[in-house]
């Protein structure tokens, strides 16, 4: 089974999100299984030099829409023993230049985002079929958020020899939306300007045209599937996606369990496992002392690393800081994307050094170390269609603290004498998104915190949990049977 897989961010390249982790673990799992993907990625700057072994399989000159482009050949690493096949298009053009791959270093979208991502769209749809000028022809396109939404249009309405195609929905708040006139630029044909077709609230949704047109539909997590059919987290595109009902599926995402394992993970200052978790109070240590407050081994350490967006209901937690401060517990956050939530986070910091610490950026190893070093894990999410730091917490021996939303709901079970006695209480899950409900919650988790019997109980069902991506990689490989009958 040949299977390419357009995706506009690879870890360790290029991530702003989980899209990112996804990109990278998803394919290993699925090659594990003997399915032959490949990746299909911009090439942009980090992407053209952190490849190995690239060559020129093909030029596209004459695609009328678009400046010239090459399609390289490579391989990208990801371990010591992994690596993964990649296409990477080289189009200087649109892709080397300094910035995110979404928007330039002030937080701007970059004004030619449908040219780039039309590109991205158009030669996974050109891979994808008889014209095709590489010998490898893929069964399947595997689409993944808006940035490739335009390829199951552009295959559509080729009427020649064509892999199937599914569309995953990693978020859907993330829709592409560019003006009516993006629609001929970008070489679909005019009627498809359509509540029937690409048109979403008189533009084009780049995710709208993927979601009308792919043979199959899925999404990250079976709670995100059903909450996505309704409003309001469907966001306009909940009668799309219900009518779609029998070809959308929610599969988990899992995680990549080398690099997120305590026991190897080499941003530790110690590694533990579910036996030997008094180590894990020595990153707590550490973290302690490289954020600058008191070092205290009693005292619990709550911890956020995420993108800063109100996705993420940072904004509830600001609000209940003066609070927290006083239960007592202590905060570490690592976020960016949000110069308001960053400068609010920063001013907290300077108000409470002793018992809050804020770093602002994206920074792998020190998300690491927070994952290990803390307590207890705040994902108070709006909406969160999987989530992957509360798998990560899980398996670091730190209960996270979630909204019941999304695929926090699949994958956290909340702590009551009931889940306790049967074993499968794994962190705190809370109903209603106010700032008194998660300071309620995170009360009862302090609580659970101080009688040590109960923490060690979670600690060590979330350790036991599997997260790997064996079950969900059969399930997206299921899928795919079901595209070629
Ligand atoms: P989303 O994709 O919505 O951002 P996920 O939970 O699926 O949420 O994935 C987020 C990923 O990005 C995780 O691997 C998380 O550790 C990482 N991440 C988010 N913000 C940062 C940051 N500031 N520094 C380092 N890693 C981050
Ligand atoms: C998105 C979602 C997140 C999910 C990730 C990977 O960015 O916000 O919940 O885990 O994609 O699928």
């Amino acid at each position: 089974l040949r299977v390419l897989f357009i995706t506009s961010e690879v870890y360790p390249l290029c991530k702003t999100g989980g899209l990112g982790d996804v990109s990278a673990a998803l394919p290993v799992a699925l090659r594990a299984l003997h399915s032959d993907v490949r990746l299909l990625l911009p090439g942009y700057p980090q992407v053209m030099a952190g490849v190995q072994y690239k060559y020129k399989v093909a030029g596209f000159n004459t695609l009328s829409q678009f400046p010239p482009a090459s399609l390289l050949s490579a391989r990208l690493s990801l371990s010591r023993t992994e690596s993964i096949p990649v296409f990477v298009i080289d189009c200087p053009g649109l892709y080397n230049r300094e910035g995110g791959p979404y928007m330039d270093a002030f937080g701007h979208d970059w004004p030619d985002n449908a040219l780039r991502f039309g590109l991205l769209s158009k030669i996974g749809a050109i891979l994808g079929s008889d014209i095709s000028p590489i010998a490898w022809r893929p069964h399947i396109v595997h689409c993944n958020d808006w940035q490739s939404g335009l390829t199951p249009a552009y295959l559509h309405f080729y009427s020649g020899k064509k892999a199937a195609t599914m569309m995953t929905i990693h978020n859907l708040a993330f829709q592409g939306i560019f003006p009516p006139g993006s629609v001929v630029q970008l070489g679909l044909p005019p009627d498809s300007f359509d509540i029937n077709g690409v048109e979403y609230y008189g533009n084009l949704s780049f995710l709208k045209a993927g979601l009308y047109y792919a043979d199959q539909i899925s999404t990250v997590s079976p709670n995100y599937a059903k909450e996505i059919q309704i409003e309001p987290l469907g966001f306009g595109l909940q009668g799309l996606l219900a009518a779609r009902h029998s070809d959308l599926t929610g599969i988990i995402n899992g995680i990549a369990t080398t690099e997120w394992d305590p026991e190897t993970d080499r941003y530790l200052v110690k590694n533990y496992n579910s036996k030997s978790l008094s180590n894990k109070t020595v990153n707590k240590t550490a973290l302690q002392q490289q954020m600058g407050l008191a070092v205290d081994a009693h005292v619990p350490l709550l911890g956020v690393v995420s993108r800063l967006s109100h996705q993420k209901g940072i904004d509830l937690l600001i609000q209940i800081a003066p609070q927290l401060i006083k239960i007592p517990v202590q905060l570490v956050v690592l976020g960016s994307d949000h110069p308001e939530l960053e400068h609010l986070l920063s001013t907290l910091a300077q108000t409470y050094p002793k018992s809050i610490a804020v770093h602002v950026g994206f920074n792998e190893a020190l998300s690491h170390l927070i994952e290990a070093g803390i307590d207890c894990f705040l994902m108070p999410s709006r909406f969160e269609p999987c989530g992957l730091n509360q798998m990560y917490s899980q398996r670091y021996g730190t209960p996270p603290i979630v909204h019941a939303t999304g695929g926090l709901l699949d994958t956290v079970v909340d702590c009551t004498p009931v889940t306790l006695a049967n074993h499968t209480a794994s962190g705190f899950v809370f109903n209603s998104m106010t700032a008194a409900s998660l300071l309620d919650t995170i009360k009862r988790a302090v609580l659970a915190y101080h009688n040590k019997k109960t923490w060690q109980s979670l600690q060590k069902n979330g350790m036991a949990k599997d997260f790997s991506w064996n079950a969900s990689a059969m399930a997206y490989q299921e899928l795919y049977r079901r595209l070629l009958h």
